[in-house]
């Protein structure tokens, strides 16, 4: 694997070296990229004796530029790895600057970046830097956790650049993430004639005819599953809230706009199904008398208030049923992701549960998102990737605690 690692100015900085040696051992090829605040704490030629290549650390050297030019370069990894990645340097990537040649490489490359943060406790916390990572995570960066602890200037706090061998193992995972999952190509072993019944998008909850209580649903984490399933060979139906999204046509599609409907929707065919996947952002409650005619704005009242009931919980219902498919919850949470999502996977009876956090803007209508998978016996992280290749993860992982318990 090519690995480009990017160094920027911090006491952690030496640290990456022990970084390239392991990589070294491992059979990557590991190029470095150097800040000019990375040349202050360390000597470039010790980056060079380790990693047998010379360190490029300038945008502007015709020289180096000759060897390989920077666009090039930004071709040339599998992974961009930036340890320790100074808040500097987090706040340039937000901002999509390009005035060094770490930053550039980054602007100019389509492979996955994982950063991994090193700073003061202070420098960490303050709400600027905390922004930035999160804008960076929405467009797809894999951050690490810094570590806690005693910090070089004598505070104490999180901010420590995490272990080398952490930061081995995170971009290893983060690459692997990305292959075609192994497991996938025996799949359609498991799923030819399976069926699966999956809901996926938003309800919306009418007020009156021109006003209803939606969410940001935009169905492509369960239309990515029906499109994964069908192509394993599984008979797929799929029952949707209003998005803007098309299916294949191997894929029987069920239109609906209310939890209501989707619950009986789902009454109708989940007898048949093998499976069933809920992935539907399912609205909680609804009103419980939409007006017939649009309400209208009165002169003198400043509140109105809209009475709601409580709808069907869709996905407790088809676990309570006998018999009853093997039934895949979803949890959407803002915080304490495993302690909740576990608690659903137990309320609700649910054989499995993919927890992804909501929070920040992630997991709704993105691309991308990341899950918890949780069973009562096992557990997998899927690391942030495109729906479409955590839909195919996902189904492996099903297939496999399937026929764990057959
Ligand atoms: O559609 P995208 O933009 O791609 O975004 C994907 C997603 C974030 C919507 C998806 O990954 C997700 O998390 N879906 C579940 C969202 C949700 O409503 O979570 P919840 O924690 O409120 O519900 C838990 C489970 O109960 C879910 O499986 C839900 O489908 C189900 N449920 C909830 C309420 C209800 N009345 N009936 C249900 O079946």
């Amino acid at each position: 694997m090519n690995i480009l690692l990017g160094v920027t100015g911090g006491i952690a900085a030496y640290k990456s070296l022990e970084l390239v040696r392991l990589f070294v051992k491992a059979g990557h090829d590991v190029q470095v990229v150097m800040t000019s605040g990375a040349k202050e704490f360390i000597q470039p030629l010790s980056f060079q004796a380790l990693s047998g290549h010379p360190v490029r650390d300038s945008l502007f050297d015709a020289n180096q530029e000759a060897g390989m030019g920077h666009i090039e370069l930004a071709r040339w990894p599998d992974v961009i790895v930036i340890a320790p990645a100074s808040a500097e340097t987090l706040a340039k990537l937000r901002m999509g600057r390009a005035d060094d040649l770490l930053t550039t490489l980054c602007l100019a490359t389509d492979r996955p970046i994982l950063l991994a943060p090193a700073m003061n406790r202070l420098m960490w916390q303050n709400a600027a830097t905390q922004e930035n990572l999160e804008m960076l995570a929405n467009r797809g960066f894999e951050i690490m956790k810094p570590g806690s602890g005693e910090q070089a200037c004598g505070e104490v706090g999180e901010g420590r650049l995490p272990e080398p061998a952490d930061i081995f193992s995170a971009t290893e995972s983060l690459v692997a993430s990305l292959q075609p999952d192994p497991a996938w190509q025996i799949l359609p072993e498991f799923w030819k004639g399976k069926h699966l019944l999956i809901t996926a998008g938003p309800t919306f909850e009418d007020i009156d005819p021109v006003r209803f209580i939606g969410n940001k649903s935009s169905g492509k984490m369960g239309y990515a599953i029906a499109e994964a399933a069908a192509q394993a060979g599984a008979e797929v139906t799929l029952i949707t809230g209003p998005v803007a999204l098309k299916v294949s046509e191997t894929i029987r599609k069920v239109s609906v706009r209310s939890a209501q409907q989707m619950f009986e929707s789902v009454q109708e065919n989940y007898a048949s199904c093998d499976v069933f996947i809920s992935a539907a952002a399912v609205a909680d409650y609804r009103i419980s008398k939409p007006k017939l005619q649009k309400i209208k704005k009165t002169d003198g009242q400043d509140d109105l208030t809209l009475n709601l009931v409580k709808n069907p919980d869709i996905v407790k219902w088809v676990a309570e049923q006998t018999p009853k498919p093997y039934v895949v919850g979803f949890a959407a949470e803002t915080e304490k992701l495993e302690t909740y999502a576990q608690d659903k996977l137990k309320r609700k009876n649910l054989d499995m549960i993919c927890a992804n956090s909501v929070s920040g803007g992630k997991g709704f209508e993105q691309d991308d998102n990341a899950l918890l998978l949780l069973t009562e016996s096992r557990q997998k992280n899927l690391l942030r990737a495109p729906k479409t290749r955590l839909a195919k993860s996902l189904l492996v992982f099903i297939a496999e605690s399937i026929s764990e318990t057959e």
